[in-house]
């Protein structure tokens, strides 16, 4: 179980300090996939990066099962991240390393030995659907095989949680719904709870249990996806909801669309509830 208690975060000190997420009260529950949706800038991965302490809070506390850990450091924060994996956008590969070798990273650093290296990180490119690949280089593999690499990576450790920010924001739509369909299939079969940072209404809706709603560093609201989406409370859901469904009408109609560009985060995934 996450929680954050009375969570705030500020960038700079005295009268340059910022405070960019306002006391952030939350639960996230073992084995839920819970999603966190708002726009740039409005603080979605300042809070995710606090339950790995890639960002610690300036007040208030991040809990993980009981335990207040907003102030480890040394040999047990190293232990807390173990039990954390993390994905990103962009994959953040080793380009030197083989794909396997990039797998069982985390497992060196771990001091484990080298043959349990090698078949811990077979079988995890197996369960990611990536056999064979094993001796290929980042740069010979396409984005969805890259963000496989590093979902594979990021289970290495056997992790409770995966974080996952904005994972399918580079990806086309078809590569997008398979890559959601794997994150999925890890948190029923390994019982990994994730939590999912993503601006794209649709991938929200393809995969969350519950959503919470950020904007301007405070949550606004937060529900079970499809009461939410069908219930839209703040002005912010609800302009995203409208905004999504008059680019689906348009989409329909291809005469009268002109709009490319925003395609990329909307379609492909939202039929799929
Ligand atoms: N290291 C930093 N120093 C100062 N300000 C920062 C830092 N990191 C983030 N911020 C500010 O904190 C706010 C929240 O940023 P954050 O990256 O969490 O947003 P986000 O919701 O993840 O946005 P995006 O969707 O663009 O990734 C922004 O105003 C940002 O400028
Ligand atoms: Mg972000």
């Amino acid at each position: 179980m996450i929680q954050f208690d009375h969570l705030k975060k500020s960038y700079g000190t005295g009268a340059d300090a910022h405070e960019v997420l306002h006391d952030i009260n939350l639960t996230i529950e073992d084995g839920e996939v819970f999603g966190f949706l708002g726009s740039s800038g409005a603080g979605k991965s300042t809070l995710v990066r606090t339950i790995n302490l890639l960002e610690r809070p300036t007040e208030g506390k991040v809990i993980i099962d009981g335990r207040d850990v907003s102030h480890v450091s040394g040999r047990e924060l190293a232990e807390l991240r173990t039990k954390i994996g993390m994905i990103f956008q962009n994959f953040n590969l080793f380009q030197q390393r083989t794909v396997l070798r990039n797998v069982t990273f985390p497992l060196e650093l771990a001091h484990r030995p080298k043959a349990q290296r090698i078949e811990r990180g077979r079988r995890l490119l197996r369960l990611v659907g990536l056999e064979g690949f094993e001796d290929r280089y980042p740069s010979q593999l396409s984005g969805g095989q890259q963000q496989r690499v590093a979902i594979a990576r990021a289970l290495a450790n056997e992790p409770k949680i995966m974080l996952c920010d904005e994972a399918t924001s580079a990806l086309d739509s078809t590569t997008t719904v398979q890559i959601l369909d794997l994150l999925r299939r890890i948190n029923r079969e390994l019982g990994v709870t994730l939590v999912i940072i993503t601006h794209s209404l649709s991938v929200a809706r393809n995969i969350c249990d519950r959503v919470a709603m950020i904007d301007g560093g405070n949550i606004v609201e937060v529900g079970e996806t499809a009461e939410l989406f069908a219930h839209p409370k703040s002005d912010i859901l609800r302009t995203l909801i409208a905004s999504a469904n008059e680019q689906n009408g348009r989409d329909e109609q291809p005469e009268a669309g002109n709009n490319t560009e925003d395609d990329a985060e909307d379609d492909g995934t939202r039929e799929d509830r």
